[in-house]
């Protein structure tokens, strides 16, 4: 890959100005549609020239190839050797996908039918604990891919939910589950135990905990009706004491981060029904196929993938803020983050040689317009350019706040074009002028209210915040994700990075409890070892 001439296209980009690239035609030209979803990125720096060229990278480095390789479950995660099929979890009846020589759908179809009557038994309190009566309450134990997918799709569903309430527990923190029971009645509580590999510590001492409240409630022998568990580790859940009936499996080929479409969104299930959860794998589907056969250049997924290289490894910017203007879309830059930092934050393609570029970007970011009054001054301001992805609902849920909604869409194309326009030094110097400065005061003031501008943004426009339109949303970002680490050649679907950190909490816990030495510690492992345990904390 020739990242040399993308630096230079870039290098080139610096001298022009974003809003000089605007012709009749360039927002049609540089913005592309699904269905009733428009992505515009002609706020970009990139011109045809640019455009050209990054579409020649995804020839080069044969991402319709890989593309194919992964919807047709080829073992495209090298390193752990699996293939990477959570698009098969988005199947239908008649859908065809072999891994091993195995129609795996069957098995997908099978598992969803019994979420289904899971999801539908709670709901209508055939399915209930102790009490008898139905479960008012479910607490989702999980974290990372087994947390902030279904948290996060919770949350931007609210409006659809008319089940029990969802609460989600993630950290080890004992104050995270600690608030969360502590508002809850157990005799009305249905606790997942979601862990794709059963061994997570934070999960497992989670669930642990939960179990030691539900004890006292609701005694040893009615336990059992109050756990439900996910996971591809059937033996391990059974050790644990959930019902084998109550266990939702997965196979390997779904990543942590890519698992919320299976049983890890039972949660979301139970919270929305059955029918909006279809809904939600519905508009993933439909990004799929867009994402499998639209030309690039219609491409939705392949085009913000472009935009995020073109920002990222050609013009440097290293971190990229997501900006929903969309208070129910709260979580999606931390969903985000795990899904893009933990897929391609790497440091070896996939032949194990070191990177010639900077792996994927620092994602970031917050709901708009809360953002405005934080971190928005740098945005405009400051030395470093961000990158910003806007997003935005045609219509909210709340007709009798359209006025409102307004407010927020005008809150939103205001910033983008604020970022691309910026203030010149004339025009500042004309406000402070009206406002009868003159002289050095007038040169002075003038200077701290000028707006660079020319700072790149795109913004992704869509009818409401619909199951369907969620799932779009998501599938959108995973094909990106995937997108971008093909053209870097690294695994998007490994993730030994968190590996080392794990280990080292693991050794240090006797050290902690007084069972073993530090002496094999840094100084400052140790200072704050000592400090931490009460001692020579003067
Ligand atoms: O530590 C990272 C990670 O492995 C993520 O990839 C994963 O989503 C999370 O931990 C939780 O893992 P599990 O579902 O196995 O508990």
């Amino acid at each position: 890959m020739d990242w040399n001439a993308l630096k230079s296209l870039a290098q080139d980009a610096k001298g022009r100005r974003i809003e000089d690239l605007f012709d009749d035609d360039r927002a049609a030209r540089f913005s592309a549609r699904l269905g009733d979803m428009l992505f515009d990125y002609s706020k970009t720096n990139i011109d045809e020239a640019v455009l050209d060229h990054l579409i020649a990278m995804l020839d080069v480095a044969g991402v319709a190839e890989k593309r194919e390789a992964m919807f047709t479950g080829a073992r495209i995660n090298e390193t752990e050797d699996r293939a990477v099929l959570h698009t098969a979890l988005r199947g239908i009846d008649d859908a065809q996908v072999m891994v091993d020589g195995k129609n795996v759908i069957s098995g997908v179809i099978a598992t969803l039918r019994r979420m289904e009557a899971f999801a539908n038994g709670v709901r209508r309190g055939n399915i209930a604990g102790e009490a008898g009566t139905a479960f008012t309450d479910v607490v989702n134990i999980g974290i990372g891919g087994s947390d902030l997918g279904p948290a996060m799709a919770t949350l931007a569903l609210a409006p659809y939910a008319d089940g029990p309430t969802c609460h989600f527990v993630s950290n080890v923190d004992g104050a995270h589950i600690h608030d969360v029971l502590s508002g809850l009645n157990p005799l009305t509580t249905l606790v997942i135990v979601a862990s794709k590999t059963f061994t997570t510590i934070e999960t497992m001492t989670n669930a642990q905990t939960a179990k030691d409240w539900l004890l006292t409630s609701v005694g040893p022998d009615n336990l059992i009706k109050h756990f439900a568990a996910v996971s591809t580790a059937r033996d391990k859940t059974s050790e644990f004491g959930v019902d084998p009936d109550l266990v939702f499996g997965f196979e390997d080929w779904v990543g942590g981060r890519y698992s919320m479409w299976g049983p890890i969104g039972l949660s979301v299930m139970i919270a929305i029904g059955p029918k909006r959860f279809a809904e939600f794998l519905r508009g993933a589907e439909a990004m799929d196929n867009h994402f499998r056969s639209a030309p690039w250049r219609e491409n939705l997924p392949a085009l913000l993938a472009l935009v995020g290289v073109w920002h990222n490894q050609g013009c440097g910017y290293a971190t990229r803020a997501v900006l929903p203007y969309d208070q129910r879309l709260a979580r999606l830059p931390a969903y985000l983050q795990q899904l893009e930092m933990e897929s391609n934050g790497k440091r070896v393609s996939m032949d194990g040689a070191d990177l010639p570029v900077d792996s994927g970007p620092i994602v970031w970011g917050e709901p708009g317009t809360n953002g405005q009054h934080a971190f928005y001054q740098l945005i405009h301001q400051g030395t470093r350019i961000v990158p910003c992805e806007f997003m935005i609902a045609r219509e909210g849920h709340e007709p009798n706040l359209a006025h409102q909604h307004q407010l927020l869409v005008a809150n939103c194309l205001a910033q983008s074009e604020a970022l691309m326009r910026g203030r010149s030094l004339q025009e500042a110097r004309a406000i402070m002028a009206a406002k009868g400065l003159t002289g050095d005061e007038l040169d002075r003031q003038a200077r701290h209210r000028v707006f660079p501008g020319n700072r790149p943004s795109t913004t992704l426009v869509y009818p409401k915040l619909t199951p369907h339109v969620l799932g779009q949303i998501v599938a959108l970002h995973e094909h990106r994700v995937f997108v971008e680490g093909a053209l870097l050649g690294i695994n998007s679907f490994d993730q030994w990075g968190v590996e080392l950190g794990k280990e080292l909490a693991l050794a240090l816990q006797p050290i902690l409890a007084g069972e073993a030495s530090a002496q094999d510690k840094d100084g400052s492992t140790r200072m704050l070892i000592d400090y931490l345990r009460n001692e020579n904390s003067s």
